[in-house]
């Protein structure tokens, strides 16, 4: 393949290697020992010749000694503190109280739960990451720092400071990526950060944010004679526009100003409900509510102590376990016939929402916990919404059932349920089919099953997006027969829902609007909106284009196996499973066929092609639109992806290009111009 190298010819490989070998040896006398032996516009020249001959050489992402994270120390030059903590609203007075002389503008920014973090710029340019540690000591992850994709090797300002920020997992990312390897983001932030190598199944530095909350900048006397002086904000708020405009992401923040103590503290209090409020959407998980004095030369004033400065104050969220009484198991058949436990609990608050229903996920938890009818439980809630059972207490006495109340006030006054093993039903609660044990799930086979039938009614109507046709009303049209099975859904009439309760016509015409809306589909919207167990939307997409048609779709056995696992992403099991599927739902599918018209989808062409298997990015200006290149370059069986990330193959970099670019030089990402992209299209 000798295409895929982009080779020097022999004197410009030995100029690199020259190049590489001085900046290493200036680097390390520069940064880790403090003599310099050239000046710094000597050190750049040899900077910039390497990136003139070789812009992706890994030296450029380099800095000093290459160290291995972890494996070295770092002493803060400014000592990484941490922050006097609050729960409740007397102690936000208070603060305000021992703060008031000195002004009443606080700026409050959400507390983010994952991993400090120092960055070191030295005339611009990223010379250490260190974690907190001690405080006073941190560990050397440089290189996993550089790694994260929104911290910037270099800053637009060329002096010394350092930046201090929490590194976190977007939950996203966490829920998608990691929610079965690790218990939270934090420990993934702190895990990925520390890593030293880069092993699959671990968390990844490329998946992790840096949001800045503080800046300190190298007094001039110790700063690097050709670095610009050290810049003196007055408030914090400015120091936080300054780090975007450099570069740097910062936390979000709000400027507080009351009249007087209380309207300050009262303004304060409403900062922490606000963020209590819309912590469950927020995209990073966090712990409280940083409050700080805005203005630094009162900062200044005000001072530490050892452990925490006086001007800030870090007010947690009430405790997201608690511990409540088991009431009771039910037994729900979802769609795809999993038979959940829901336990009912004695109402308690967890981080500040009512609980009195949450998920034992399956039955294998429940034996797993051990748990029994009338015992004390402890229940967590962490950055996802649903609240879990942790773990078991014994049992419950009548003193765990005082004073709880329901979400809307009322109290709650339940007897207490004697202790007793729970039951583990041997038949479907809603059809009483025999149940089966598939791994840690009971399952129902009944596709018929009432329960069943709600669920894949309303997984259809979210797929197509009919948002007129609820829970609710699909309860109703199951329990009035009116729907029995799914393409029944087609068979409604205006009048039909006029009768049910609570159907005004507008909802009854909003209905039958979005039904109609949807009679006509593609194969592949078709099959992904069944709900097949273990088949979602993508995996829906791959197979309709092998299938293309709904007669292919109905016409499917086990022959087809192989010809299934021949699709990227397909393995046996899937296959199995769409195989299964459709044979068990073979009338209902055809009944579709009938009512609705499911148009053929074009085949997939298998990709092949010279550029098979590399994923490429296209950025900046080509001599054609980058739309052409992006096709020309798939006809070739190459991947076109939109981001630049660690993963990529090559980015094919045109001019002006920007942000793209620089990300790519950051990550090691193969950089091509449109001639050596074309190059590679040769065979
Ligand atoms: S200010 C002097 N602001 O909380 C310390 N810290 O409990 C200045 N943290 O070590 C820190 N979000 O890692 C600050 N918006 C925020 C923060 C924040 C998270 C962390 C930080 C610190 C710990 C202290």
């Amino acid at each position: 393949m000798g295409w895929i190298e982009f080779g020097h010819d022999d004197a410009t490989s030995a100029r690199i290697s020259v190049l590489v070998e001085q900046i290493a040896h200036h680097s390390h006398l520069y940064y880790n020992e403090a003599t310099p032996e050239i000046s710094d516009a000597e050190f750049d020249a040899l900077w910039d010749e390497l990136k003139a001959l070789d812009p992706d050489h890994p030296q450029l992402r380099r800095i000093g000694a290459p160290i291995p994270p972890g494996s070295v120390k770092v002493i803060h030059r400014f000592p990484m503190r941490s922050l006097d903590k609050a729960t409740d609203d007397e102690e936000i007075a208070h603060f305000v109280a021992e703060t008031t002389a000195h002004g009443r503008r606080f700026i409050a920014q959400p507390k983010l739960d994952g991993s400090a973090l120092s960055l070191e710029y030295r005339r611009g340019r990223l010379v250490r990451a260190a974690t907190r540690g001690s405080g006073e000591r941190g560990e050397d992850v440089t290189s996993n720092a550089l790694r994260i994709p929104n911290i910037p090797d270099r800053l637009s300002w060329e002096g010394d400071c350092h930046i201090r920020g929490e590194v976190v997992m977007h939950l996203d990312i966490f829920r998608t990526k990691y929610a079965d390897i690790a218990p939270n983001p934090r420990n993934l932030a702190a895990g990925s950060l520390r890593q030293k190598n880069i092993e699959a199944g671990k968390g990844d530095a490329t998946d992790l944010m840096f949001y800045a909350y503080d800046v300190l900048f190298i007094p001039d006397s110790e700063k690097h004679p050709d670095s610009p002086t050290a810049l003196n904000f007055e408030n914090d708020s400015q120091s936080i526009s300054w780090l975007r405009e450099v570069g740097i992401t910062p936390a979000t923040e709000v400027v507080i100003e009351g009249v007087d103590d209380d309207d300050t503290t009262q303004s304060l209090i409403a900062e922490t409900i606000r963020w209590t409020n819309q912590r469950a959407d927020a995209i990073w998980e966090i712990d409280g509510v940083v409050l700080k004095l805005d203005n630094l030369a009162k900062r200044e004033l005000l001072g530490q102590t050892a452990h925490h400065p006086r001007w800030a104050l870090a007010w947690k969220f009430p405790p997201e376990e608690a511990t409540t009484v088991l009431l009771d198991i039910d037994w729900q058949t979802g769609r795809t016939g999993a038979v959940t436990p829901v336990a009912r609990v004695a109402p308690v608050i967890v981080s500040g929402v009512t609980v009195e229903n949450t998920t034992l996920h399956n039955v294998g938890e429940v034996e797993r916990l051990g748990v029994s009818i009338g015992d004390k439980v402890r229940i967590v809630r962490r950055g996802d919404v649903i609240p879990k059972i942790i773990e078991t207490l014994g049992p419950a006495s009548m003193d765990d059932m005082q004073n709880r109340f329901h979400a809307d006030g009322r109290s709650f006054s339940g007897p207490l349920p004697k202790n007793s093993a729970p039951e583990i039903p041997t038949n479907c609660p809603q059809c009483n089919t025999k149940l089966w044990l598939d791994g840690a799930f009971l399952r129902c086979d009944n596709l018929s099953c009432p329960s069943r039938l709600t669920r894949s009614i309303l997984y259809w109507c979210r797929a197509l997006e009919m948002d007129g046709i609820g829970e609710k009303l699909v309860e109703q049209l199951c329990d009035a027969n009116l729907v029995t099975t799914m393409p029944d859904l087609y068979r409604l009439t205006t009048d039909q829902l006029l009768g049910l309760e609570r159907m005004a016509e507008k909802s009854a015409a909003n209905v039958m609007t979005q039904l109609e809306g949807t009679r006509e589909m593609p194969l592949d919207a078709f099959l992904g909106a069944l709900g097949l167990p273990g088949i979602g939307p993508e995996l829906a997409t791959a197979f309709a284009g092998e299938i293309c048609t709904i007669d292919g779709l109905l016409s499917l056995n086990e022959s087809d196996i192989e010809r299934l696992v021949s699709i990227e992403g397909v393995g046996e099991t899937v296959a199995l499973s769409l195989i299964s599927g459709i044979g068990a739902r073979s009338t209902m599918v055809e009944d579709f066929g009938q009512i609705l018209t499911i148009t053929d989808v074009a085949k997939t062409e298998a990709p092949s092609g010279p550029l098979l298997g590399y994923t490429f990015c296209i950025t900046g200006t080509l001599s054609r639109p980058r739309k052409e290149i992006a096709l020309q370059t798939k006809a070739a069986g190459g991947k076109v992806v939109s981001s630049v990330s660690g993963k990529l193959d090559f980015l094919i970099a045109g001019e002006n290009s920007g942000s793209k670019l620089d990300k790519a030089n950051r990550l090691g990402v193969k950089v091509l111009n449109e001639a050596e992209w074309e190059a590679m299209l040769q065979p």
